[in-house]
């Protein structure tokens, strides 16, 4: 065969396969994985669910599904947890999130960009049904909060750290490493102790409680930590947090915090000259 002709031909296969990747990632990109022509996909979908034993998170996802988690945070979290309703430009990081419902919510509210950290492996796998479900761009890593910092994650506009703290042996260290990463606000959640002093005081159990759902509650090894109201405060002060706020006083949520960084600066990806891949 002529070489011009070779090439047209080469051209023309690249051309095929480019057309084929293009017109399906435009199908996720928009969101229409589920309500597209996916039958099969929908099923798979639903076969991925079902194949998980448990679920925290209840999810809506497209097609008029919702994963069977016994909690449901966009009732009996969302409202008290001080999500801004407008999150357009943001890169927003979510650390411990579970099946990914606050990823999701944040996406949903227009963040530019959404990083998501967990130690538990089933919980990414859960987390990326959904995402395929839903068509999101979050991104899931099996990190720790201890392993946060800037040259690795890049840093960020908003924080959520809700549920994970009373779950932390090292409660001050993951506060500095997030203080590292966070160069906006930081939402913080966590269950605490029910003293209600202004002296800054934290229960310990070394051993864990008893937690999960109230008519099924079940021995967790990793609840350690239960500060008071102050002493939540005051570590959030102590890391270099400032002005910090409690959200939702009222609310049975434990108790919610806002806090800004020291040095509020816009959030930015890690430099990939200098993130220390190798
Ligand atoms: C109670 S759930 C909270 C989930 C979600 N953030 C929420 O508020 O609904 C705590 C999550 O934190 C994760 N976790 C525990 N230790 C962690 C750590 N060191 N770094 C990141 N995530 C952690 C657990 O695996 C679990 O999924």
């Amino acid at each position: 065969m002529p070489i011009s002709k070779g090439i047209r031909v080469i051209v023309k296969r690249f051309l095929r396969v480019w057309r084929k990747e293009n017109s399906s990632r435009h199908i996720v990109d928009r969101g229409e994985f589920l309500q597209s022509d996916s039958q099969p996909l929908s099923s798979w979908i639903k076969s991925q669910i079902e194949s998980e034993k448990y679920w925290f998170h209840a999810i809506e996802l497209p097609g008029g599904m919702v994963t069977p988690g016994w909690s449901n945070p966009r009732t009996d979290k969302l409202p008290f947890f001080g999500l801004p309703d407008e999150m357009h430009g943001l890169r927003v990081l979510d650390i411990g999130h579970a099946e990914g419902f606050f990823s999701f919510e944040a996406e949903r509210r227009g963040a530019a960009e959404v990083v998501a950290i967990e130690t538990y492996p089933p919980m990414i796998r859960k987390f990326n049904i959904c995402r395929a479900a839903l068509g999101s761009s979050a991104q899931s890593f099996r990190a720790s909060v201890y392993d946060l910092n800037p040259k690795t994650f890049g840093t960020f506009d908003l924080v959520f750290f809700f549920g994970v703290l009373y779950h932390l042996r090292h409660p001050l260290l993951a506060l500095e490493r997030i203080h590292s990463v966070c160069t906006g606000t930081l939402l913080m959640q966590t269950a605490t102790s029910e003293d209600s002093s202004e002296v800054p005081k934290a229960e310990f159990h070394p051993f864990g409680i008893q937690s999960g759902p109230a008519d099924k509650p079940s021995y967790d090894p990793t609840c350690f930590w239960f500060p008071n109201v102050a002493c939540c405060a005051a570590m959030l002060a102590h890391t270099g947090f400032q002005q910090i706020v409690r959200l939702s006083p009222e609310a049975a949520v434990g108790a919610v915090f806002s806090a800004k960084a020291g040095v509020q600066s816009p959030g930015a990806p890690p430099d990939e000259y200098k993130a220390p891949w190798s």
